[in-house]
């Protein structure tokens, strides 16, 4: 039977204290490529065919349950009220064990880059027969690791924590990955068999390998890169996940036709959408929520954030996108301009010191440099609306709520405060005088003192 055949059971394990990220957040929710940890794991595990989701949490961790329910709807969440190891953790979800599964993956939260391939051969393991399939990777360093204990026939007989292996054992660098796959056939009785008889008392979740060895049944592992199976303890590794997180999300985005010119200094979020033939330009961030469609460029220095923007649009150099931002086909974001909840229509020109914020703005509009809609009088937000075709002269203050007609021009300087007729031309600014002679009279007053 293959995988895709097997009910599956994942079962995510955010407990953990997480104090040396020292944060308020727990550590689960801490973001990766503008997403948190958690939510990279969870989709990880649902692209491997997981049907249930079973998340296991710390006492008082409603901010990490609900996290999880807006990643995924039918997790259903369990407490490990007390911090007793690995295996007291995934018996926690022993409600969810009980129902009857195939194949259990146990994962853990704070190892964000585990791909949904990596799972599905844990899965294939025990397909072929496995009763446990652990994950292992060559350790540059594996001090601190479990290792995998493997006999002559390169069959897996235990994983041996760090601090209860011998010095013949911590020779060796192929270490356990922490993540693990379980037959649903015997996952309860081989959980429920660990005890905490080891250096720190705890109930280990690796125990099962010499468990199910010792019951005649198969143990296997599967290897994966180090730079997959790292873990997040503290800022600094985050910063390293980030990191390889970052250098994926590019590769894909230029094999699916985005130019970069400097791709290390663009930074992705994991929902970023972006279309063919994109060129984005070196120091741009997608915050996110962003969608691009084909053919747009992107200049140096923005910053977007759930935008969306139509094909053969330009935004920038230092463009910035905010929230509900919704930019129409060829339209021109130009520098230093600032769009927030506002629809920008086909073709439009904001192309210098601009501020839209909730406006709607026809297709061929062209606002001036510096025009700023003044959309917020200290207690609320009122809205532009500006029809197509108009002609905003630069330097204008839009004091909402107006309308402006399509077709209307607005003379430079002008501030308006009323709605302006289709077609005319609005002025509100002081008439110019003239006085004749004015500074040679003021010079020669000056050169008396
Ligand atoms: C674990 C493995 C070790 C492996 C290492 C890889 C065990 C016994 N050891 O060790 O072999 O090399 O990961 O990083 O599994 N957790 C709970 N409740 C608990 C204890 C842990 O939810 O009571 C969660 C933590 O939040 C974390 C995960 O389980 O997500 C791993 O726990 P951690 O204490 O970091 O295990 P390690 O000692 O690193
Ligand atoms: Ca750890």
């Amino acid at each position: 039977m293959p995988p895709s055949a097997r009910r599956c059971l994942a079962i995510v394990l955010a407990a953990g204290e997480g104090t040396r990220m020292r944060s308020n957040r727990p550590k689960a929710l801490h973001e990766v490529a503008g997403r948190s940890m958690l939510a990279h794991v969870l989709a990880a595990v649902t692209q491997a065919g997981a049907e249930g989701l079973a998340l296991v949490v710390g006492p008082d961790r409603d901010d990490v349950a609900a996290a999880a329910r807006s990643a995924a709807t039918d997790a259903e969440i369990f407490v490990q009220s007390q911090r007793l190891g690995t295996a007291h953790a995934v018996l926690a979800a022993r409600a969810a064990l009980d129902r009857g599964w195939d194949d259990v993956l146990i994962a853990f939260a704070d190892t964000p880059l585990i791909g949904p391939s990596t799972f599905l051969a844990l899965r294939q393991a025990l397909a072929d027969g496995a009763a446990v399939a652990a994950l292992g990777f060559e350790a540059a360093r594996p001090d601190g690791y479990g290792r995998l204990i493997v006999d002559g026939q390169g069959a897996l007989t235990a994983i041996r924590e760090h601090r209860d292996a011998s010095e013949a054992e911590r020779a060796t660098r192929l270490c356990n990955a922490g993540l693990m796959a379980l037959s649903g056939a015997h996952a309860l009785s081989l959980l429920t068999a660990v005890t905490p008889a080891n250096a720190q008392k705890e109930y280990y979740l690796t125990d099962v390998v010499a468990g199910a060895h010792a019951r005649g049944l198969a143990t296997t592992y599967r290897l994966a890169s180090e730079e997959e199976v790292q873990g997040v303890n503290d800022r600094v590794q985050l910063a390293a996940v980030e990191a390889v997180a970052q250098t994926r999300l590019r590769e894909k985005a230029m094999r699916a036709g985005a130019t970069m010119i400097a791709p290390e200094t663009v930074f992705l979020s994991a929902d970023t959408e972006l279309g063919c033939d994109v060129t984005i330009e070196p120091h741009v961030v997608f915050g996110r929520g962003v969608r691009i469609a084909d053919n747009v460029v992107i200049r140096a220095y923005s910053h977007l954030e759930g935008a969306s923007v139509a094909a053969g649009a330009t935004l920038g150099p230092f463009a910035r996108l905010r929230p509900g931002a919704d930019i129409a086909a060829r339209a021109h974001i130009g520098n230093f301009v600032e769009i927030k909840a506002s629809s920008i229509g086909a073709g439009a020109k904001v192309n210098h010191l601009a501020y839209i914020g909730d406006a709607s703005v026809g297709a061929g509009v062209n606002i001036g440099a510096g025009t700023i809609t003044c959309n917020y009088d200290g207690y609320s937000k009122y809205r532009t609306e500006i029809g197509e075709g108009a002609f905003v002269g630069t330097n204008s203050s839009l004091v909402a709520p107006v309308k402006i007609g399509a077709g209307a021009y607005i003379g430079s300087g002008s501030v308006v405060t009323e709605d302006v007729s289709p077609g005319a031309l609005a002025l509100g600014r002081a008439r110019q005088v003239e006085k004749i002679g004015w500074a040679e009279e003021f010079r020669k007053e000056k050169a008396k003192k």
